[in-house]
């Protein structure tokens, strides 16, 4: 993705996280000269669980089509690594017929939340002992707590309020029907290790250096560390 494609994408961002009262934190509006200023050891848990902007193509070179805006607010790490915070939020945006494409977490339980806007529409499958697409057997969800029996490949909608619980190993991906502000609440987060994409792709794009960055990816960030 070029750089000017990711500043604007961030600049739309802002507008329809304001537009819907989301409040993110006060780093996420640090320009980069900022954030290189910054002492490292005072931001080391924000550098190290990678938090703030993240925007993703797949690789694919159609972020309109194929997509996603997230921003993680927080995230854990296990008692090893010092901060003993079980869990990981995140808030993310997904356009009229945006797709972020079909995955499942190996360890990752997830809340997804619709928190305003348009429909949020999602797709599930099982996964096979293989990792393939069960298309034959159902799929169970709960939305808010109640259960839902869904058909293998079968599309839940959620409106504004409305969640999803997602168990390991549930194949899952979703779109907009309208724009939408989309919550995650989940256990601890780890985008190297947790997602199992089901077409071949790169979770973190290529980034073309073609204007100066104005806020930082967490590609960006952890080149500090
Ligand atoms: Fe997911």
């Amino acid at each position: 993705m070029k750089r000017s494609e990711i500043n604007q994408i961030i600049r739309d961002g802002e507008d329809f996280f304001r537009q819907n009262s989301f409040y993110l934190p006060e780093w996420a509006s640090w320009d980069w000269d900022i954030w290189q200023r910054k002492d490292k050891e005072e931001i080391h848990e924000i550098l190290h669980q990678e938090l703030g902007w993240d925007i993703t193509d797949f690789g694919l070179g159609d972020f309109r089509k194929k997509g996603l805006l997230l921003f993680t607010v927080r995230n854990g790490a296990t008692a090893e690594a010092g901060y003993e915070k079980p869990y990981c939020e995140k808030i993310m945006i997904v356009d009229d017929g945006q797709v972020c494409l079909q995955h499942f977490h190996w360890d990752k339980v997830e809340d997804i939340i619709n928190r305003g806007g348009g429909t949020l529409l999602l797709q599930f499958y099982n996964a096979t002992a293989e990792e393939d697409l069960d298309r034959e057997n159902p799929v169970i969800v709960y939305v808010d707590g109640i259960k839902r029996l869904l058909p293998a490949g079968g599309i839940l909608a959620l409106n504004p309020g409305q969640s999803v619980t997602l168990p390991q190993k549930l194949y899952h991906s979703f779109w907009g029907e309208g724009k939408v502000l989309v919550g995650e609440v989940s256990k601890i987060n780890d985008d190297h290790t947790d997602n199992r994409f089901y077409e071949a792709i790169p979770r973190f794009p290529e980034i073309e250096e073609d204007e100066p960055i104005t806020y930082p990816l967490t590609k960006d960030t952890i080149r500090l560390r």
